[in-house]
């Protein structure tokens, strides 16, 4: 024999001894893409020992192969089982030997050359033999990407912690991402990692910066540190507390004159103030700078002299009166002294005759009616024309909402009761939105922007994040850009189904815009990543469109049911699995991965850590009790 054959044979060799080890048993039964196997007597150990290392066995989870001559197909084993020999020869067995062992496998995959696919071509047929899987096709079965294709690393997979999992970031990131799990399960950790690591990865590229946009929703401020996610980006604080918002975000014009946004946002009546709000934004009366402010005192002295003149019993001086209380708040601070003192001399002056029907003015003697000569030009014109109004967009808006309101309520189109209380919480409404975003056409360039809600009532923390998402999405129809990346972390804050202290309109209004998003979003090229401790209480519509799934520990049946009903790309096992799962480990389903797997993500460094670890509530007591022992004076014997 040459030397050629002596290391063919013995190559065929090494194949065979390593075919005998890897068997573990064959096909017993064949049911649709479940299958049983009956595992070999010899292979019933947890691991197996192979070129002097050891080797996992079989076990519930772990996958296995099936090789139906040029064809192997992948499964899963999904459970195991017993059974007793029939026919079992006392003479030569040991007792232990009639009992079988019984795997249920759940076929998935196969393999095309060395290269792993999903579905199943071909079934096997019984008594094929099965074998566990060597390195190489374990690792072919967690290699989520194309050669050459940029990928971020998660985690390690937690079952075979030597393997790294690394998915393919255009899978990953042009679809929408849903992270799921109880507090404290790691939720934001898995969504700071993904996106740290997508910055990194792109760190030094032009185009990433400027073609792609990210916005990050956070509602308890976790993530505004320095460090995280990335340097370069802008952190908007917004605040309708006593802190002032650090940099208010920039509206445009456009995204606040929207019936639907003002009505959300001033909880405007469906019937009555929603098509009067309509008319408000229609009306473009003050849009001109160079006459707004002449357009507003000709429409005080309209409001006033048709009240006067009208002699409407039912439009009484207090009407007037309302008027100047309401334009308090609209004339520039200089004017401030002089419109109160214009309210007082109405107030003081201005009155109403019954029998008469008519209006006079006189502070002294009320049976004065002489003085019926035109009230408004004798002593209001003058101090009036002397007012200056605010002209920023926000007081314009302001000044369009009252003198429509004046108007209506005049000629009669409107009833006082059923506009008033929209213009008593207008000006409520409208500071705190002042408070937290400037009407500003410009936004800034960098491509990351973390919009922190911590310190914003409820009422703006649910209406903010629709303004903005409904400002981007519409923007982001018209530009060039490739994409653009909404991130909410506790997400059920705003895409709650389940809230009952809001009307129908605004929880409807919400809903349908991030489920346009999610419907219609990727034609667009925008994607949305949520992360939330309640899939349950989110809109059914919104779970089941997610592309990518990151599923960490979740107790509640309920929250299991709706990622259950969602998901079609995880299997039973690893539902049943999902209570069980440790803090940090997840299970990452969907497109970007081919099989569902089990992975411990990454825990970030400290500084790039989302803020929201446990309080230690031990440790914060102990330092007191330290310091309060340090107080203590040693006993000196
Ligand atoms: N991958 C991980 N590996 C190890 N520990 C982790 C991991 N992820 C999170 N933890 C730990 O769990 C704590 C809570 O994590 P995290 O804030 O991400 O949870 P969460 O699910 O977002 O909770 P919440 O719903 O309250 O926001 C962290 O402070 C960290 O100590
Ligand atoms: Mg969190």
């Amino acid at each position: 024999m040459n030397v050629k054959m002596i290391a063919k044979t013995k190559s065929i060799e090494e194949e065979l001894i390593k075919e005998s080890i890897f068997i573990i048993g064959h096909v017993l039964s064949v049911d649709g893409r479940i299958i049983k196997i009956k595992l070999n007597k010899n292979k019933n150990h947890s691991h197996i020992l192979y070129e002097g290392k050891t080797v996992k066995n079989v076990s519930v989870g772990s996958y296995i192969k099936v090789v139906k001559g040029f064809v192997s197909i992948i499964g899963k084993v999904e459970g195991e089982f017993t059974s007793e020999e029939k026919y079992y020869n006392k003479e030569y067995n040991k007792e232990e030997a009639k009992i079988n062992r019984i795997l249920q496998v759940s076929l998935f995959g196969h393999f095309e050359g060395t290269h792993f696919k999903q579905g199943i071509k071909e079934m096997p047929l019984i008594d094929n033999e099965c074998y566990l899987l060597n390195r190489d096709e374990f690792n072919s079965l967690h290699h989520f990407y194309k050669n050459g294709e940029k990928t971020i690393t998660i985690g390690n997979l937690t079952e075979e912690p030597s393997q790294k999992i690394k998915i393919g970031v255009n899978n990953l990131f042009a679809s929408h991402i849903g992270i799921f799990g109880n507090t404290g399960s790691g939720k934001s950790n898995t969504l700071a990692k993904i996106y740290t690591e997508l910055f990194k990865v792109f760190s030094n590229n032009n185009d990433f910066k400027t073609k792609s946009d990210f916005v990050v929703v956070d509602f308890n401020g976790e993530y505004i540190g320095d460090e995280m996610i990335t340097k370069d980006k802008v952190v908007y604080e917004l605040s309708t507390g006593k802190k002032v918002s650090k940099k208010k975000y920039p509206i445009s014009k456009d995204s606040i004159h929207k019936t639907e946004i003002l009505s959300v946002l001033l909880e405007a009546t469906e019937k009555t103030q929603k098509p009067f709000l309509d008319r408000v934004i229609r009306n473009d009366f003050l849009d001109d700078n160079a006459t707004f402010n002449a357009r507003v005192i000709t429409s005080i002295e309209d409001t006033c002299t048709s009240v006067i003149d009208k002699k409407d019993r039912n439009l009484r001086e207090g009407l007037i009166i309302e008027l100047f209380r309401d334009l308090i708040n609209l004339v520039t601070d200089e004017k401030k002294d002089a419109i109160t003192n214009l309210k007082k001399e109405v107030e003081n002056n201005l009155h109403y005759h019954s029998k008469n029907e008519e209006y006079y003015w006189d502070n002294t003697n009320s049976t004065n009616f002489n003085n019926t000569s035109p009230i408004y030009t004798t002593h209001l014109k003058t101090l009036v024309e002397n007012l200056v109004f605010k002209s920023d967009e926000f007081s314009k808006l302001k000044l369009k909402i009252v003198f429509n309101y004046f108007h209506e309520i005049i000629k009669g189109y409107s009833n006082q009761e059923h506009i008033g209380p929209l213009i008593g919480r207008m000006f409520r409404k409208f500071d705190m939105l002042e408070k937290l975003i400037d009407i500003n056409e410009n936004t800034e360039s960098k491509n990351l922007s973390i919009i922190c809600l911590r310190d914003v009532n409820i009422e703006m923390k649910k209406i903010i994040p629709l303004i903005i998402a409904k400002q981007l999405y519409e923007n982001k129809k018209e530009s060039d850009k490739k994409s653009l990346h909404i991130v909410i972390d506790e997400a059920h804050n705003i895409l709650s189904t389940m809230s009952q202290r809001e009307s129908e309109t605004w929880k409807d209004y919400r809903l349908e815009t991030f489920e346009e998003i999610i419907k219609e979003g990727r034609k667009f090229g925008v994607f949305l990543t949520i992360a939330s401790q309640r899939p349950y209480d989110i809109s059914a519509t919104i779970i089941s469109q997610l592309h990518n799934y990151f599923i960490h520990r979740l107790i509640n049946d309920n929250d299991i049911n709706a990622v259950e009903k969602a998901v079609a790309y995880l299997d039973k096992l690893s539902f049943q699995s999902i209570p069980i799962l440790s803090v940090g480990s997840c299970f990452v389903a969907g497109l970007a991965s081919d099989i569902p797997v089990k992975v411990d993500i990454d825990l970030l460094e400290m500084e790039k850590r989302p803020n929201s670890g446990t309080v230690n509530l031990e440790g914060a007591w102990n330092s007191e009790l330290t310091q309060n022992n340090k107080d203590i004076q040693p006993i000196i014997n």
